[in-house]
Order: structure tokens, then sequence, then C-alpha cells
């Protein structure tokens, strides 16, 4: 009997949204009500590492998450495998004798292990990350031949978010027109260098898991908000041309004024839901207060904040410096407690630390 292994591993950062992705005129495809953008993390910041290996001893698909066997036969982990095996190419590996044609990926199993650099309980585990990073290991293992936003189409039936994780920079997920959804998919709008100077922490406010998932949150706001309808329709398109424009400029001030305008209404649309749904608590709308502040008595914004379905506040900070500070006055407002639910601070590098003074402090972790 053959007893070969193949393996592919991929390495993808969550992303987060500066223009909201909220609310899905097909649940099934998760096509979007509107188009979003977003921010890729550096890699040395939250992400997922996966490999895949085929093997013809595997009797069925399996996945391991952190080490833990999770089920994958959820319809979103089904639906990206069958269109990744529908699009595998032939694969010859003559060191190891492997011939793979098109047709024998129906039959054959993966085993598919992913981790993310950041204890899943911290409630920052990310499907983005996970689904982009699934897609693109299996599209690498089966010899997939399509461009990233192709696999991004695939990674959005996923989790919707996943498909902005394709690539790294500033990204627009463009919501489409045709039924099928091929149109509904990622593009880069600047890659990674383009604006090298923003610095993004992560404030841990809560570890538990959300009270609402996002796929109800978004079922119950388009049945029941009239906020989400005027959103979708008339806001975004203006704040995508105005959001796209500030990032070709890096103009931060104006990134600033609409990166946090966006999350307060989309948390907005969240209270007009019935019923409601709340995902800040009050150290998050303290973040909030003491953030705007911040920035009015700088008269310009330094500092821009960003919240998803959770507690947790997302600040980009302008520059190196900023960032700096804005740790340390994080760090004095709002130190971490273990009986309190402020948990820590996460940042991608840690040299910022050094700047602070803070080298070894337990309230930051830095993931490099
Ligand atoms: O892709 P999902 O189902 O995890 O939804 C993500 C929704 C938000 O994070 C709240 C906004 C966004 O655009 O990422």
């Amino acid at each position: 009997a053959e007893n070969w292994v193949l393996t592919a591993t991929a390495q993808t950062p969550t992303n987060i949204a500066v223009i909201k992705y909220w609310g899905k005129r097909d649940e099934t495809l998760i096509l979007p009500v509107n188009d979003s953008i977003s921010v890729t993390l550096d890699p040395s910041h939250l992400c997922t590492t996966t490999t895949v290996a085929v093997s013809p001893t595997f009797q069925q698909d399996r996945m391991w998450l952190n080490g833990k066997e999770v089920s994958l036969s959820g319809v979103r982990y089904q639906n990206c495998l069958r269109e990744i095996r529908g699009r595998a190419g032939d694969l010859e590996d003559k060191e190891k004798g492997i011939k793979i044609e098109k047709k024998d990926w129906e039959k054959l199993h993966v085993h598919v292990s992913s981790y993310n650099n950041f204890p899943t309980a911290a409630g920052l585990a990310s499907s983005a990350a996970g689904f982009a990073c699934l897609v693109f290991a299996l599209a690498k293992l089966m010899n997939v031949k399509e461009d990233h936003s192709k696999l991004s189409a695939i990674a959005r039936q996923g989790s919707g978010s996943a498909c902005r994780s394709l690539f790294g920079g500033f990204v627009k997920w463009v919501m489409g027109k045709e039924e099928d959804g091929n149109d509904s998919l990622a593009v880069q709008l600047v890659d990674e260098k383009h604006w090298d100077d923003l610095v993004i922490i992560i404030a841990v406010v809560s570890s538990r898991q959300k009270e609402t998932s996002s796929t109800t949150g978004m079922r119950e706001s388009v049945e029941t908000s009239l906020l989400l309808k005027h959103r979708a329709e008339e806001i975004v398109p203006k704040r995508i041309l105005q959001m796209e424009e500030a990032i070709k400029n890096r103009d931060f001030a104006s990134f600033a004024q609409l990166t946090c305008a966006d999350s307060n209404q989309f948390h907005a649309v969240c209270l007009d839901t019935s019923p409601p749904i709340f995902y800040m608590n009050d150290t998050s709308h303290r973040i909030i207060s003491c953030v705007e502040k911040w920035n009015r008595t700088e008269g310009s914004p330094q500092v821009a904040y960003t919240f998803d379905a959770g507690p947790n506040a997302v600040l980009i900070a302008r520059d190196r410096k900023t960032a700096t500070q804005l740790l340390q006055r994080l760090l004095f407002h709002f130190p971490p407690k273990p009986d309190t639910d402020l948990n820590s601070y996460v940042i991608g590098d840690k040299s910022i630390l050094k700047d602070a003074g803070l080298e070894g402090t337990k309230d930051v972790e830095a993931l490099l």
C-alpha cells in the first residue's frame, strides 16, 4: 500500500476592518450588504499558522485547532474544502515518486493542523485568519492555480471577513453584484509598505466568548434595523471612497475620523437591532472617551479606535512615538488587573516596549 504524506504550510495574519462589514444579503454564499475595507496585521501580530497534509492512508478529513481536534462537518468548512478540491490541479513529486491527477483529489483525505499565536481563550481567535490560512494552505497543497482574489472568494464562504486576509496592507472586499457570488471578493488597495508608520495595539478588554455571534447578530440587524439599511445604501458607499482617498494619501486625520465614525456607527446599528446587541462594555466606552479626549487636546487625531463584535479595542497609532505614549497612557488609566475585565495588551513588535521603558512588563503581550 502507498503510505506517502505530502504537506503544505501557510501563515496568515488577521485583519481589522476600518469600514465594517455588517449584514449579509445571502447567508449561504456569505454575500455582504456593503463593501468593507480592512488593514491586515503584520505577520508578527495576531496570526494563524496552518499545515495541511494529504496521504492515501488518511480515512477522513480531520482538523486540529491548537492541538485539539475540532469538527470539519460544518457547512462553512465543507464549502471551502469542496471549492478548493474542485479547482485542484495535477501534482507530481518525482523525488517521492508521487503522481496525483486532478480527479484523484476527490478521493484523498486531508488532515489540517492550525495554531493561533495567541491563546484562543483570549477572545481574539479570529475566524478571519483561520479560514484565509486554511484556504491558502489547501490551495498550495492541491496545486490550485488561481490568484489571491479568486481564493478570497472561497475563503469568504468560510467567514466573510476571511476574504480580506488573503492580502497584506489595506484591502477592500467588493460586495459584488452577481447572484453566484463570483464577483464578491477582496482586492488589495495598497501593500503593507505603503503606510508602515501605523502601529496597532489591541486592548484585550474581555476574554469571554461574545454573547451574540456575528452570524446571528447580522441576521437580526438585517431583519430589524432601519439604520443598517440607511448605512448600507447611503453612508458606506461614500465612506468607502473617502477611506480609499485617505489611505492613498496617508492622511491620518481623515483615516482616524472615518475609522472611529464607522466603528461607532456599526455599534449604533447593533443598538438599533431588536433585541439590541451590546458588544462594547464600560471599559470599551472609557477607552473611546480617553482617545477622543487625547485627540482633541492634541488638535489633530493621534490614535484611531475600532471595535468588532466584542469589547476588545483595536487602537491604531499614527506612528511609533505615538504608540509608545499610547501604551504608557493605557497602562496608567487601564492597568490590567486579574479580577477585572481588562486582561492585557497585545502588540506585534516588542521593541516598542523598550521605547516605552516597559521591558519585562507582564501586562503587555509582545508576540515577536
Ligand atoms: O466574518 P465574520 O462573520 O466574523 O464577521 C465579521 C464582522 C466584523 O468583524 C464585526 C466586521 C468586519 O468587517 O470584520
